[in-house]
C-alpha cells in the first residue's frame, strides 16, 4: 500500500522514505495538472494553494539528492509564483516521470530548463550522460561542506566541469551543510557512493529530525548545539561507515594532511587531501573507488573469455554451443538461453579463467572482494549451495569427538556436517510456537545452561562450536552480538557458525547488520579494545569471581561479560547468496572472520577438496562476483526497499477491513514472546514504534524479527499452509515460500516492487471475498463447517515434540546430565540392514514399545515438509510425543519416513556393534533416563 503522504511528513521517517517520495511528487504532480485545467476552466486560486502545499511536502527530501536539484526547483517556485500553472505542470510531470523511471540519470535534458526535450542541445548529451551505445553508470556523491551558498555553486560547477568524456561513470554532487543532513544524506540518498567531507562542519541540520537528533545524541554523544569540534570529520565518517560501509569517504582539509593520514583512528577514508588544489585528484579517486567495486574479475574475464575465437577438445560438448545451435533437435535451447551461455561455458582453469579448487587469479581477487564487501577476512565461493557451505565448515574446523552445541531445527546440512566430521551433537531446542507448527530460536539462557553443565561435567574442553541458524526460516533473529559475548564469557575460544542462507542481505542495512555473525564480530574487535570492556569484565569478577561457578544461578541469570583479554574472535557465517540476491541457484559463500584461521587454513583446503565439485560451474560463479557488485553499489537501497515493500505489506493485510477478517500477517509480537522483547518493541505497524524504538529493539532484544519474512495466517481463512500455497500457485501465479499447518511464509526480497504487493493485495481480497460470499449464501450449515475447519487448523494444534535423547550406547556417559551423542555411528549401524528392524507408523506395536519398551531407536533422520526439521535423528530414543506428533501431521512429504515400511528402527542388540568412537560397544540398558532437552 502507497504510504499516504500525510503520514509521512518528517525527513527521518526513515522506514518509507524512498516511496513516501515518490508519493509526494506523485502527489505534486496530480496538484500541478488539475491546477492546469482548473486554470483553463477559469478555477486557478485554489489550485495554486494545493501545488503550493504539495510543494511544501516535496521540498524537505529533495536537500538531499542531485535531482531535480537546486535549479529546476527554483525555477518551480519562480513559475508558482508567477502563476504560471501551464508551466509549473510541464515541470512537475517531467520531474516526477523521470525521478520514478530514473532516466534523470542518462538523459541530461531533463536536467535542463527547457520543459521541450528536443530544444536539449544534442552536443551537450555527448558531453555529459551519454556514453555511447550503452549508459555509463551513474551515481551520487556527497560533498559536506560548510561552505556558503555561492562558493558551493561554484564548486558544483567545477566538479561538473572536470568531466571527461572518457570517464567510464558519470556522477552528480549533492551538496549538504552539517553533520546530521550528512547523515540524512547518506540514509535517505541510495545512488551516494562517495563522500567528500570538508573541515569545520557544524553539527545542527536545518531540518526538523527531532529521531536523528535523539540517535546521534543518545548513541553517538553528538550535541547538536556544540560548536563544532575539530575531529568532527573523522567521527561523521565513522557515524557513515557505520550506516554504509561500502562507502568511499575521503576528507579535505587544510590541517596536516600527512599527520592525519598516518592516523589509525582515520583508516575508515580513503584519501585525506588537502583542501586548496585537489579537486581533480577528488574527482579521480571518486571515480576509481567506485570502479573498483563495480569491477567484477571472474565475470569479466569470462566475457573476454567468451568473446575469443576457441576450439575446444575438452570434455564438455555444450561448450561454445555449436552441438546445440547446430542441432535438429534441441535448437531451442540455444534460442532459450541464447548463444553467450554456452560460449561462456568451459572446463578449463587457464586460459584468463582460473580453478575454483585452486584459485589464484581472478576467482581469488573476486573472492577477496567479496570478503570485503561481507567485512571478512576470506570468503570461499561454493556452488552447490549453502548446504555445502556448511558441511564445509563442518569439515575444516571439527573433528570426531568435537561437540557442537546446535539447534535441533537447524538445516539438515548441519546434521549431515556432523555424521560426516564425527562431531557430537548437542542439541539444544528453541522455543515452541506450538500454535503455528512452527519453532523460534533458540534462547540464550538455553544455550548458556548447555555450556555450564558441561563444564560442571569436566567436558566444556570438548565444545569446539555453536551452530544457530540466523535468520530462521521464519524470520527470527539473534542478537548474535550478546550471544557471543555471553558464550565467550563461559569458553573463551569457542567458534561460531552462524548460519545466515536467508539473511546475506542483511549486511546492507544498518538495521539489520549488527545482528549479522560477521557485524556482531565487528563490533566485539571494537569493543575489546575499549576500557569499559576491561572494566565490565572486572566488575563481573568482583561478583562471580574469574572462574564462573556452573551451578551459580547468578551465572545463567546475568548478562555476562568475555574477559577481553582472553577471547577470541571466531566467526564462521555462510549465506546462500541466491536466496537474497541477484545470483544463479546454489550459489553460497563462507565467510571467515576468525583470527585463529591459520589453524584451519590446510583443512579448509582439503574441505574444499572434498565438498566441492571438480567442474564448478563458471556461470554459478560470476553471478556470485556480479551479485557482489550489485550489492556493493546498490544493496543498501534495494534492502531498504524491500524492507519498505514489506511493511507496507504487513500494513495493507492487517489494516484492510475484508481481508483481515480472515488473514492476519503475524507481527514481532506474534512471532516472539513478550520476555524475549525487553526493549517492548511490538511491531513495526503498533503505533508508538518508529525506526528509532526498531533501532533499540534490535540493540537489546534477545530476538528481533527481519520484517521482509512475513508469516501471513491463514488457518483463520479455512486454509492450510499447503492449500493456500496450491491455490496461490494454481490460480494467481503467486509463488510462496514455506508453509505450516495454519499459516504461510511470504518473503520480500531486492526484486520486489510495489505492484506485487498490489497483486497480493488484489488476490487476498478476491479469496476473502468469496470466503464472505460462500459464508452468506451456505446458510448456517456452511457457517458450521467453516467456523470447524478454522477450529481443527487454528486450536487442535499438535505438541511439537522436543529432542529426546540419544540411546545410552551412543553416549559415553550415559549418567551425564549433557545430551551430546555420537550420532555418526547410529547413522552407519543403519547401513546393516540386518541390524535394523521396521515399525509401521500406526501398528499397535509402537504403542505397545512406548507403554513396556523395549526402546525404539531411530535408524535414520525423519524429516517432514513443513516444518521442515529432524523429528528423529541417528540413535535418537523415540518417545511418545514424537509419535504422537508425527501421528497428527497432515503432511505428504516426510523425508527418510518410508510409508510401506514404517519406522526404520536400529535392534538395540547391534548398538555398540562396530562402533568406533568413544561411546563404543557398551551393552544397550534399558531405559535409563537423562534430562530431555527442554528449553531451559
Ligand atoms: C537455514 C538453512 N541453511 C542452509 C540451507 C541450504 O541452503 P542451500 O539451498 O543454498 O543449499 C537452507 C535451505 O533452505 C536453510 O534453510
Amino acid at each position: 500500500m502507497a504510504s499516504s503522504v500525510s503520514n509521512v511528513t518528517k525527513v527521518d521517517n526513515f522506514f518509507s522514505s524512498s516511496a513516501a517520495r515518490f508519493d509526494r511528487w506523485r502527489e505534486l504532480n496530480a496538484k500541478a495538472q488539475t491546477w492546469a485545467a482548473g486554470a483553463r476552466g477559469g478555477k486557478a486560486r485554489d489550485g495554486r494553494a494545493a501545488v503550493e502545499a504539495a510543494l511544501a511536502d516535496v521540498r524537505p527530501l529533495e536537500d538531499f539528492f542531485a535531482y531535480p536539484g537546486a535549479r529546476l526547483m527554483n525555477t518551480l517556485a519562480e513559475r508558482i509564483g508567477a502563476d504560471d500553472s501551464m508551466g509549473v505542470a510541464r515541470l512537475v510531470r517531467r520531474v516526477s516521470g523521470s525521478l520514478l523511471s530514473g532516466s534523470y540519470r542518462h538523459d541530461s535534458g531533463l536536467w535542463e530548463l527547457s520543459d521541450d526535450e528536443t530544444e536539449v542541445e544534442p552536443e551537450r548529451l555527448s558531453q555529459t550522460f551519454e556514453g555511447g551505445e550503452s549508459h555509463r553508470p551513474y551515481f551520487e556523491a556527497l560533498f559536506v561542506t560548510p561552505a556558503p551558498a555561492a562558493s558551493v555553486a561554484k564548486l558544483a560547477h567545477e566538479a561538473r566541469r572536470l568531466r571527461r568524456a572518457a570517464d567510464a561513470m558519470i556522477y552528480e554532487p549533492v551538496f549538504v551543510g552539517s553533520v546530521e543532513d550528512a547523515i540524512l544524506a547518506t540514509i535517505l540518498n541510495g545512488k551516494i557512493q562517495s563522500v567528500v567531507i570538508f573541515d569545520g562542519i557544524p553539527v545542527p541540520s536545518k531540518h526538523d529530525v527531532p529521531l536523528l537528533r535523539d540517535l546521534l545524541t543518545t548513541y553517538q554523544h553528538l550535541d547538536a548545539s556544540s560548536e563544532a569540534p575539530l575531529e568532527i570529520g573523522i567521527t561523521l565518517a565513522k557515524m557513515i561507515k557505520r550506516i554504509r560501509p561500502e562507502l568511499d569517504i575521503y576528507l579535505m582539509t587544510d590541517r596536516n594532511v600527512e599527520k592525519l593520514a598516518g592516523d589509525p583512528a582515520a583508516s575508515m577514508i580513503r584519501r585525506v587531501f588537502y583542501e586548496v588544489e585537489e579537486l581533480m585528484e577528488v574527482h579521480l579517486n571518486i571515480l576509481e573507488g567506485v570502479a573498483d567495486r563495480y569491477s567484477t574479475p571472474h565475470f569479466d574475464n569470462l566475457k573476454k573469455y567468451a568473446a575469443r575465437p576457441i576450439a575446444t577438445f575438452h570434455a564438455l560438448p555444450i561448450a561454445r554451443g555449436k552441438s546445440i545451435m547446430k542441432s535438429n533437435w534441441i535448437g531451442d535451447m540455444g534460442e532459450f538461453y541464447g548463444l553467450n551461455l554456452f560460449l561462456a561455458e568451459s572446463s578449463a582453469t587457464t586460459g584468463g579463467l582460473d580453478s575454483m579448487l585452486e584459485p589464484t587469479g581472478n576467482i581469488k581477487i573476486a573472492q577477496e572482494k567479496f570478503a570485503r564487501a561481507v567485512g571478512a577476512d576470506h570468503v570461499f565461493f561454493v556452488t552447490n549451495g549453502t548446504s555445502t557451505s556448511n558441511k564445509m565448515v563442518y569439515q575444516a574446523v571439527t573433528a570426531p569427538g568435537d561437540i557442537v552445541i546446535a539447534d535441533r531445527n537447524c538445516h539438515k546440512s548441519h546434521h549431515y556436517g556432523m555424521v560426516l566430521s564425527g562431531s557430537q551433537p548437542y542439541y539444544v531446542e528453541a522455543f515452541p510456537m506450538t500454535e503455528y507448527s512452527m519453532y523460534g530460536a533458540v534462547p540464550l539462557r538455553t544455550i548458556k545452561q548447555a555450556l555450564l553443565d558441561l563444564k560442571a561435567e569436566g567436558r566444556l574442553d570438548r565444545v569446539k562450536m555453536i551452530t544457530l541458524t540466523n535468520c530462521t526460516f521464519d524470520g527470527h533473529v539473534y542478537n548474535t552480538r550478546r550471544v557471543m559475548e555471553e558464550c565467550l564469557a563461559i569458553k573463551p575460544d569457542l567458534l561460531f557458525l552462524w548460519d545466515e542462507a536467508w539473511f546475506g542481505f542483511a549486511r546492507w542495512s544498518p538495521f539489520l547488520r549488527p545482528r549479522t555473525g560477521i557485524g556482531a564480530a565487528e563490533w566485539l574487535h571494537e569493543w575489546r579494545e575499549t576500557p569499559e570492556a576491561l572494566k565490565a569484565y572486572q566488575a563481573q569478577v568482583a561478583e562471580l569471581g574469574e572462574d564462573l561457578d556452573p551451578k551459580d544461578k547468578r551465572v545463567l541469570d546475568r548478562r555476562l561479560v568475555p574477559d577481553p583479554r582472553k577471547i577470541r574472535i571466531r566467526v564462521y557465517e555462510t549465506d546462500s547468496v541466491h536466496k537474497s540476491m541477484s545470483c544463479l541457484r546454489q550459489g553460497s559463500i563462507v565467510a571467515v572472520k576468525d583470527e585463529d584461521y591459520n589453524h584451519h587454513v590446510s583443512a579448509f583446503r582439503e574441505a574444499v577438496f572434498i565438498h566441492a565439485s571438480t567442474s564448478p560451474n563458471a556461470q554459478i560463479i560470476a553471478s556470485l562476483d556480479v551479485a557482489r557488485r550489485q550489492m556493493e553499489l546498490e544493496g543498501y537501497e534495494l534492502v531498504r526497499k524491500a524492507i519498505e515493500i514489506a511493511l507496507a505489506i504487513r500494513r495493507a493485510v492487517n489494516e484492510h477491513p475484508i481481508v483481515s477478517k480472515y488473514f492476519t500477517m503475524l507481527g514481532a509480537d506474534g512471532m516472539i514472546p513478550a520476555e524475549f522483547r525487553k526493549s517492548g518493541f511490538k511491531d513495526f505497524l503498533a503505533a508508538d514504534s518508529n525506526w528509532l524504538t526498531a533501532l533499540k529493539a534490535v540493540k537489546d532484544d534477545e530476538f528481533f524479527l527481519d520484517p521482509t519474512r512475513m508469516t501471513l495466517v491463514c488457518g483463520t481463512a479455512g486454509f492450510d499452509g499447503s492449500s493456500l500455497k496450491g491455490l496461490l500457485a494454481a490460480k494467481y501465479n503467486i509463488q510462496l515460500n514455506k508453509t505450516s499447518r495454519n499459516s504461510v511464509l511470504l518473503q520480500s526480497n531486492i526484486n520486489n516492487t510495489r505492484s506485487d504487493i498490489a497483486l497480493l493485495i488484489k488476490v487476498l481480497l478476491e479469496i476473502s471475498q468469496d470466503i464472505e460470499r460462500r459464508l452468506a449464501e451456505g446458510g448456517e450449515s456452511e457457517r458450521a463447517a467453516f467456523a470447524a475447519k478454522v477450529k481443527s487448523l487454528m486450536t487442535d494444534v499438535p505438541d511439537l515434540p522436543n529432542f529426546s535423547r540419544f540411546h545410552d550406547g551412543y553416549r559415553e556417559d550415559p549418567k551425564s546430565i549433557t545430551l551430546e551423542g555420537d550420532m555418526r555411528s547410529a547413522f552407519f549401524a543403519a547401513y546393516q540392514e540386518d541390524d535394523c528392524e521396521y515399525l509401521p507408523l500406526m501398528s499397535p506395536k509402537i504403542d505397545e514399545r512406548l507403554a513396556k519398551g523395549p526402546q525404539m531407536v531411530s535408524a535414520n533422520f525423519v524429516i517432514p515438509y513443513p516444518p521442515g526439521f529432524p523429528i528423529m535423528v541417528p540413535g535418537q530414543v523415540i518417545e511418545a510425543d514424537t509419535i504422537g506428533f508425527m501421528r497428527k501431521l497432515d503432511v505428504k512429504e516426510i523425508h527418510g519416513y518410508n510409508n510401506t515400511r514404517g519406522l526404520k528402527l536400529i535392534k538395540l542388540a547391534a548398538i555398540g556393534k562396530g562402533q568406533t568412537s568413544a561411546a563404543a560397544a557398551k551393552p544397550a540398558p534399558e531405559r535409563s533416563a537423562p534430562r530431555k532437552g527442554k528449553a531451559a
